[in-house]
């Protein structure tokens, strides 16, 4: 029998059927504290604590946000749950619950549960106050080291944010009695390997790589990690796929490893994961994590689910293909290595077979010395690119040794820019040689108009772009 934990106590997972959300789950238990706003991973009002291994790789446990809308409950299975409910009482409030109220942080309440998890969570991460979760672009860190990122995504209607802000900076440390405190000491849960059969569908946690391959093999079967995208297949498309199997805790799916010449970084690894274990080792990617999604988000997304539904405006693409990095595939028949930038063959297409599964994301080392992620999106977090545009630049004495620019936005499929790197190979990096090639860059692609912009919006910005980095590389403002 299988049960989830939540907020201390058993709930068993018997006749749930696979595609029931963790959301669905807890609100047909009574527990309605977490709701369904966007019910796509945008707005953070279904966020619950999940104790995780903490993402930096240390022991113990991490209070980890999620989004309990996307999430399968199955998911959860033999895991541990903690509900705005089991934070505190209306008797006995839990320092978050009690500084959001006395400083105005509720007002209609709706988002309220959501956002009293992320801060929960960042209340609780280990080294807040000692080491930042993020690069340097980042807010300021207040004193208490309260990491704003925590709280990118979740929405409020009501409250300007700025009392959210204030709650979250008058936080202290925990006092070394708190049970949540306490609880971090002690492992992490261990996945299980599971499998919840209703409804006609399935959800197996694998034993292992080789199991989860086999499972793979049946056409109806879907591999899924974080869920940030088979949920809102799920919640919004109506996707009922007959057999998924988890892969997020596979081990074979879960290394980082830094060789002299090679980044290798696990498919199922998640973001935050990547972040905090890499600890700004690769800043274009740190660029890159904090323009993806939100915290909740970047707890369960991964590289191999981002790359592996093949999103054109995806944002891990550019910089990847900027990277030169390769791809490794495995099936049975056992792994393939190819470029990224051979990965992508159609719309949401890939050269990836039926059941091959990606492994890990292969970064040449050493990284060029001048690299950037550039984002043109309505907002500035937590919101989907009109056009993405990675660099890595290798600029010695003056000239453009070589480059590589990864673009998402332009067409079917994100692209590298390769006229435009053409254009800058050989050449000093002048500004001479930057208008030249940002005229060539805004002709790379095949823009669209679509809701997000127009076609000629997302030419302009791609020069604009190059421009940018052009005239952040040397300080000067361009004319
Ligand atoms: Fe909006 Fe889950 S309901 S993020
Ligand atoms: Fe109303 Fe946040 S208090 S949506």
């Amino acid at each position: 029998m299988s049960e989830i934990t939540v907020n201390g106590g058993a709930l068993s997972l018997d006749g749930v059927a696979p595609h029931t959300t963790a959301l669905d789950f807890l609100r047909d238990r009574g527990l309605t504290g977490a709701k369904e706003g966007c019910a796509e991973g945008e707005c953070g009002a279904c966020c619950v604590l999940v104790a995780r291994p903490p993402a930096d790789g240390s022991p113990g446990t991490e209070w980890t946000s999620v989004n309990a809308c996307l999430i399968s409950a199955a998911s959860l299975a033999d895991q541990e749950v903690v509900t705005a409910e089991g934070l505190g009482t209306p008797d006995h409030l839990h320092p978050v619950q009690r500084e959001m109220a006395e400083r105005g942080g509720s007002q209609c309440g709706y988002c309220t549960p959501g956002f009293v998890c992320s801060m929960a969570a960042e209340y609780y991460r280990h080294d807040r106050g000692t080491s930042p979760s993020t690069n340097g672009t980042h807010p300021a860190e207040p004193e208490n080291g309260f990491d704003l990122h925590a709280l990118s995504g979740n929405l409020c209607r009501c409250t300007g944010y700025r009392p959210i802000q204030d709650a979250a900076y008058a936080l202290g440390q925990p006092p070394a009695d708190d049970p949540f405190a306490v609880r971090r000491t002690a492992p992490a849960p261990a996945p299980r390997p599971t499998t919840l059969e209703a409804d006609g569908a399935a959800f197996v946690r694998p034993r292992d790589l080789a199991h989860a391959l086999e499972l793979l093999a049946d056409d109806g079967a879907v591999a899924v990690a974080g869920a940030t995208d088979v949920g809102v297949e799920i919640n919004l498309r109506g996707s009922r796929p007959a057999l998924m199997v988890a892969v997020d805790r596979l081990d074979e799916l879960r290394g980082l490893d830094w060789t002299g010449d090679e980044l290798r970084i696990g498919a199922a690894l998640s973001l935050t994961e990547i972040e905090r274990r890499l600890a700004g080792r690769v800043p274009v990617l740190d660029e890159l994590f904090w323009q993806f999604a939100s915290r909740p988000i970047r707890n369960g997304a991964t590289l191999g689910g981002n790359l592996g539904t093949g999103s054109p405006i995806g944002d891990s693409p550019p910089v990847l293909l900027a990277l030169g990095a390769d791809v490794v595939l495995v099936s049975p028949d056992g792994e393939r290595r190819v470029p990224l930038a051979d990965y992508f063959t159609g719309y949401r297409a890939s050269v990836r077979r039926q059941g091959e599964l990606i492994k890990e994301v292969v970064v040449p080392l050493p990284v060029a010395p001048l690299t950037a992620f550039h984002k043109i999106a309505k907002r500035r977090y937590d919101d989907i690119s009109s056009v993405a545009v990675g660099f890595a630049l290798d600029v010695a004495d003056g000239i453009v040794r070589d480059a590589k620019i990864g673009l998402g936005g332009v067409a079917a499929t994100p692209i590298r820019a390769r006229d435009t790197e053409v254009a800058l190979a050989g050449r000093p990096w002048t500004q001479q040689t930057v208008d030249e090639a940002a005229a060539v860059l805004a002709t790379e692609g095949t823009p669209i108009d679509d809701q997000r912009s127009s076609a000629r919006y997302r030419s302009a910005m791609l020069g604009q772009s190059l421009r940018k980095l052009f005239a952040e590389s040397t300080e000067e403002v361009p004319a």
